[in-house]
């Protein structure tokens, strides 16, 4: 087994079809097409629409990836690919392409579980890091607060008992009329706001390191309704910057209580919600206080793409863990 192996990512789990190049947990190129813009006119990702996009451009991106890298295929040593959690169409497309790629190849294949493509992101960032750690992982479908110790194995401390965070920002921003994926969109119009709308903190006196979003949505989804059925003036703005202050302020003390509690020294991140520049900042101060060191994933390894899936393929290589031809795509997965 070599000590840095070339390796190719491919994730086409939801809208972004996207392939990277690895030598080690060095990033030599990161592709992506995504079909969000599509998809942003129906506001949510429509399924059929995402798999037929990953099918027009698995063949191009995976052949932008190894140019951009300068790696030719045969000198892969492996094809890591997403084969679950997400949309069973989508995922498909990207597995069938990775197996016909090691089969033709005779190279070994490496199913990579989305959400921990997440959390091995950092280990792109941050090429001396090792475990143990605690990660916040926050995404459109999960929001946990996790003891990674070992790059296999991960104790969860906590996880939101309703909506994940990244979902919450989508309801959210359906309210305020702002497009799909809501995020981004509640990040930039909080920007003009103030912090001025008393929204509830989430499971604040809980202790614990749970979260939940359905009350802090619904507060704000009411706020929003009542003010319009009245006739009165609010601030959008205001809105955003108040919700995002609610919801995100916990995930931060949350993190830097785990790090405490379970005695290590740093904490990174991974998931879409983690390209929040109010996050990171918050982030930044909470473990410059408590005297901890912060490994951030840059934003656009964040949100969806392949680089993170080919550092979990590194893992799974150094961990001998390769799929069978037969691996099938799972809608969901648990993190183990
Ligand atoms: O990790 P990701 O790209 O996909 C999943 O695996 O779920 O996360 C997508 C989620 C969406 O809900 C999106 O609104 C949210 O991440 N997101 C953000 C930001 N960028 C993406 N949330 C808050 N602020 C952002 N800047
Ligand atoms: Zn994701």
């Amino acid at each position: 087994m070599k000590e840095k192996p070339i390796i190719l990512g491919i994730e086409s789990s939801c809208d972004e079809t996207a392939a990277a190049v690895i030598c080690g947990r060095k990033l030599l190129s990161d592709e992506i097409i995504s079909s969000a813009s599509v998809q942003a006119q129906f506001g949510g990702v429509v399924p059929e629409i995402a798999s037929r996009a990953h099918t027009d451009a698995v063949d191009e991106v995976v052949a932008r990836a190894l140019i951009s890298a300068q790696v030719k295929k045969e000198q892969l040593d492996a094809v890591a690919v997403t084969y679950g959690a997400g949309l069973l169409g989508a995922l498909l497309v990207g597995l069938s392409f990775a197996k016909g790629f090691a089969y033709g190849l005779n190279i070994p294949l490496i199913g990579v579980n989305h959400i921990r493509g997440h959390l091995a992101a950092c280990y792109l960032e941050d090429e001396t890091l090792k475990p143990p750690f605690i990660t916040l992982l926050a995404s459109g479908g999960h929001t946990a607060v996790i003891y990674v110790k070992t790059e296999t194995e991960f104790e969860v401390l906590g996880s939101t008992r309703d909506d994940a965070a990244g979902e919450a920002f989508d309801k959210v921003a359906r309210v305020l009329s702002l497009p799909y994926p809501g995020g981004p969109h509640i990040e930039k119009l909080a920007r003009e706001g103030s912090d001025s709308v008393p929204f509830p903190k989430m499971l604040k006196g809980l202790g614990g390191y749970d979260f939940s979003y359905s009350g802090l949505k619904t507060a704000v989804i009411n706020y929003v309704h009542t003010k319009e059925q009245k006739g009165e003036v609010y601030s959008r703005a205001d809105v955003a910057c108040s919700f995002q202050k609610a919801a995100l302020d916990i995930l931060a003390e949350k993190a830097v209580e785990g790090a405490q509690e379970k005695g290590v020294n740093t904490v990174a991140a991974g998931g879409g919600v983690i390209a929040n520049g109010y996050l990171r900042e918050k982030l930044t101060a909470e473990c410059k206080t408590a005297g901890l060191k912060l490994v951030l994933p840059e934003r656009k390894h964040c949100t969806d793409n392949a680089a993170m899936i080919a550092a979990e393929g590194l893992v799974q290589y150094r961990a001998g863990n390769f799929a069978p031809l037969s691996l099938n795509a799972q809608a969901s997965i648990p993190l183990r």
